[in-house]
């Protein structure tokens, strides 16, 4: 059902770091929204940003059903700890409101199927916060994929290792997100290459979970943690095998001792093969003419496929999402993909724990 409106009124529930750092400034840019209500357990957390970003208009509560009963909203947008987002998704799909859940979409596919039902069954749109895709270098590559130009896709790399970065604050730390990298920054990596392959249909995964560095917070871009904080798995690595056969390795780490390789994809094909770069950027290589190559295209040059370099990933998540309540389309990132992303993390979880290999239905 279309749902067209020419302002339509946000409440966002849970105002910690990804609230400030995307969500906010991501919708006040956005001529077609209002922020209406601000809702944490910390209260004082939504007062802050209410004050940070000029928003004194906009309701405070600390109780989110008080936000989804009494606030005059159209979305939700949900930014708190991951085994929060299916229960309160369903509660504000039930209350009316389409809904934006921050990544992961959840922590298992079960409740991600409860999620989907949910918005069946209320007529609302749902969508994950998956931003990364909005690169250009992402969308080129989406768009190779799309022409056929990798040929078959039979082995892609999922990247998601930090050399040092390990968000301290919240519950990243404490098991009580869902666990640790591996429901964290693994699912951004593996969103991007499963969507630029179009492969939503993984066979089994084999998986190995580490807790090695806990013990050695020096470095660490956010600061170090007290010794006995770091409850939850700082690395971990899965071999994923697809029902056609491509293999997806993902290399996950808040801190290893490498090279960085974050939220980026590998995919090599038949026809030729693609990397991304860690500060953005594309390498290209296969064979043309009978001679190796390798092209880097530049995306910032007008006229280059996606050179009008797009809005920033962040504001263009929440113009997207309208546009889909708008004109009732389905949403660029489906909720029934990123449920396989969970899917995945949930069989990744599984394998470490058991010692065994996976198998999906
Ligand atoms: N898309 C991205 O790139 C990205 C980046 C970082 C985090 N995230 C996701 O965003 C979510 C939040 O991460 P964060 O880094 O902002 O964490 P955070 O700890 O900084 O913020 C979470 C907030 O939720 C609040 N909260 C907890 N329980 C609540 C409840 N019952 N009702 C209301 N508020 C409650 C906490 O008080 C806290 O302020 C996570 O799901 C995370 O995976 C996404």
């Amino acid at each position: 059902m279309k749902d067209n409106k020419t302002i339509y009124k946000v409440g966002l529930i849970g105002c910690g770091w990804i609230a400030e750092d995307k969500h906010i400034p991501g919708l006040i840019a956005n001529k077609d929204v209002e922020i209406t209500a601000l809702c944490d357990l910390d209260v004082e957390k939504a007062k802050k940003l209410a004050g940070l970003f000029g928003l004194e208009k906009a309701q405070v509560y600390s109780d989110y059903k008080k936000l989804l009963t009494e606030a005059d909203t159209d979305i939700i947008l949900i930014a708190t700890p991951n085994p929060l987002h299916c229960e309160m998704t369903v509660a504000a799909l039930g209350a009316g409101n389409h809904v934006l859940c921050e990544k992961p979409m959840a922590t298992t596919k079960a409740e991600c199927e409860e999620m989907i039902a949910a918005a069946k069954a209320s007529d609302r749109k749902l969508t994950v916060g998956y931003q990364w895709r909005y690169r250009p270098e992402a969308l080129y590559i989406k768009e190779m994929c799309e022409k056929g130009e990798l040929g078959e896709i039979y082995y892609a790399k999922a990247h998601a290792a930090r050399y040092r970065a390990v968000p301290k604050w919240g519950e990243y730390l404490s098991g009580k997100n869902g666990g640790g990298v591996l429901i964290d920054g693994a699912p951004h990596a593996l969103d991007l290459t499963l969507w630029t392959m179009n492969n939503y249909e993984p066979a089994s995964v084999k998986a190995h979970t580490y807790h090695k560095m806990a013990q050695k917070p020096e470095g660490n871009i956010w600061g170090g943690w007290a010794e006995d904080e770091f409850k939850v798995e700082d690395s971990g690595f899965a071999i994923i095998t697809m029902k056609n056969g491509a293999t997806v390795y993902l290399e996950a780490a808040w801190l290893i001792n490498m090279l960085s390789g974050d939220m980026k994809t590998t995919l090599c094909g038949t026809e030729a093969g693609v990397d991304m770069f860690n500060d953005g950027g594309v390498r290209i290589n296969g064979i043309a003419h009978g001679k190796p190559y390798v092209s880097e295209p530049d995306m910032s040059i007008p006229g280059a496929p996606f050179a009008i370099r797009p809005v920033a990933p962040m504001y263009r998540e929440t113009q997207e999402f309208i546009k889909a309540i708008r004109d009732d389309e389905e949403p660029f990132i489906k909720p029934e993909e990123a449920m396989v992303v969970t899917q995945i993390i949930e069989g990744i979880y599984e394998s470490a724990r058991s010692g065994k290999e996976v198998f999906f239905e």
